[in-house]
């Protein structure tokens, strides 16, 4: 393998490796942008980590943007000595997500990982993330919030950036956010094979959110770890840095809004309202079969209720149906949509009193904000009560659930899939 790479171009997509390629178990990206003074202590402790664990077969990839401090140079020197190390010199794209995935490019394992090389993630994280990944997790997260991981001496501003950074990305990504307690951590690894394939195209600093919201991530591992503080150069984050993951998210929710199931639900509501039209029509139309409009309601809204669930239950929530099979289920989980149905109805009711008489609110804007409100509560109740596996409703605690299943300590792994 050459030591020196090229900066390969075009689309940001990880090739799969080739039938006669060489290929490694493990390799580890390291972006620099002037980290002259960090990066050979850093590769000496690596090497001297990952060699009895791994052997040969690992390969530590620098990608360094033209440091003005040379730090390029100061890889290049050592290249020789270090048999598994390799560096790329970008000049001209810059910017520490492309770096990495530029890296991953490049790289011949079949992990591959990032970790910072400024020290602030101590290396033997790496230890608990490759134990992670041999347990089968398709993605390990050295994360700051889990059992073992800490922050050393942050600001109160700083952790309150973080969190709230963290906060944001759980309203605008809920499905991606909620599955990792450390979205913001720029230290993880992943199964090469869980992002092949598949054009990435991040903004900012936050590529886990971008892998685990593009990538085929079913089980994800996390490891504690404690982020210290800088001892040499400084951080590259920016004011401009936190507008961009902003930018992130937005593009993201956009880009996997087909595959959301509350986007489904949506829909599906809205057809909902155009069966309960159509059978209002119908029924209470004097041209049509004239009956009366209370009866007429309720029959054309409890057939909305029922096409609702039949469609929720083939196309929403399709996969958590399929762990539920069974007609005497399936008709379990229809009395329980149709009750928090009614009951979001009740709710839409009180909703629009308030608004509307209590605080004056225009009455078609006080619906429509009742309507909004209800759909989410319909979705909640509806996706943690009626259609979650275990879930109260559904009587099915006693089966172990997918997550249980794949992973007996489960205080680290996550293991569902994402909805
Ligand atoms: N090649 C390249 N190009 N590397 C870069 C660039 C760039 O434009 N910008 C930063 N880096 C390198 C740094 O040299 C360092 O190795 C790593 O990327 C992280 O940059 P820092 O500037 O040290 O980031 P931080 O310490 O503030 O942020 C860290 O903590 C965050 C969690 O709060 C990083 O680990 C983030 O990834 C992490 O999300
Ligand atoms: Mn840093």
């Amino acid at each position: 393998m050459t030591a020196l790479l090229p900066t390969p171009e075009g689309s940001l997509v990880v090739a799969p490796l080739g039938e006669n390629q060489e290929r490694v178990r493990f390799s580890l990206v390291i972006p620099t942008y002037n980290e002259a003074t960090n990066i050979v202590p850093l590769i000496k402790s690596l090497e001297a980590l990952l060699t009895p664990q791994l052997g040969d077969s690992f390969e530590l990839i620098v990608v360094d943007d033209d440091s003005p401090d040379g730090t390029w140079k100061v890889v290049q020197a050592i290249l020789p000595a270090h048999p598994r190390l390799r560096l790329m010199r970008r000049q001209g794209e810059k910017g520490l997500s492309t770096a990495v995935i530029r890296g991953w490019q490049a790289a011949r394992g079949e992990i591959i990982g990032v970790m910072d090389a400024d020290m602030q993630h101590p290396v033997e994280a790496n230890l608990g993330l490759l134990a992670e990944m041999g347990r089968g997790a398709d993605l390990a997260v050295a994360s700051r919030h889990v059992s073992g991981g800490g922050v050393s001496d942050w600001s109160a501003a700083r952790r309150v950036l973080s969190r709230g950074a963290q906060l944001l990305g759980l309203l605008i990504l809920p499905g991606v956010l909620a599955r990792l307690t450390d979205p913001m951590s720029g230290y993880f690894m992943l199964r090469r094979s869980a992002i092949e394939g598949i054009e990435l195209s991040p903004l900012g600093y936050k590529i886990l959110i971008e892998v685990v919201a593009r990538g085929r991530v079913r089980w994800i591992g996390e490891t504690g770890y404690v982020f210290r503080e800088r001892a040499e150069g400084e951080s590259k984050v920016t004011a401009r840095l936190y507008l961009q993951y902003f930018q992130h998210l937005l593009r993201l929710r956009w880009a996997t809004l087909p595959s959301s199931s509350l986007f489904r639900f949506c829909i599906v509501g809205g057809t909902g309202v155009v069966v309960d039209m159509g059978m209002l029509f119908l029924l209470s139309d004097p041209r049509m079969l004239g009956w009366g409009l209370t009866r007429s309601k309720i029959i054309g809204a409890e057939t909305a209720i029922l096409t609702n669930f039949l469609l929720n239950d083939a196309w929403t929530f399709r996969e958590l149906a399929r762990t539920a099979p069974g007609l005497k289920r399936k008709f379990r989980r229809f009395l329980g949509f149709n009750a928090i149905c009614t009951a979001g109805l009740a709710l839409n009711v009180v909703l629009l009193n308030l608004l509307f008489n209590v605080w004056h609110v225009d009455r078609y804007l006080a619906n429509a904000l009742a309507i909004i409100a209800v759909t989410f509560w319909n979705y909640a109740l509806n996706r943690r009560l009626n259609w979650a596996p275990g879930g109260p409703l559904s009587r099915r605690s006693r089966a172990p659930s997918f997550a249980a299943a794949r992973a007996p300590d489960n205080s680290s792994t996550r293991g569902e899939a994402a909805p």
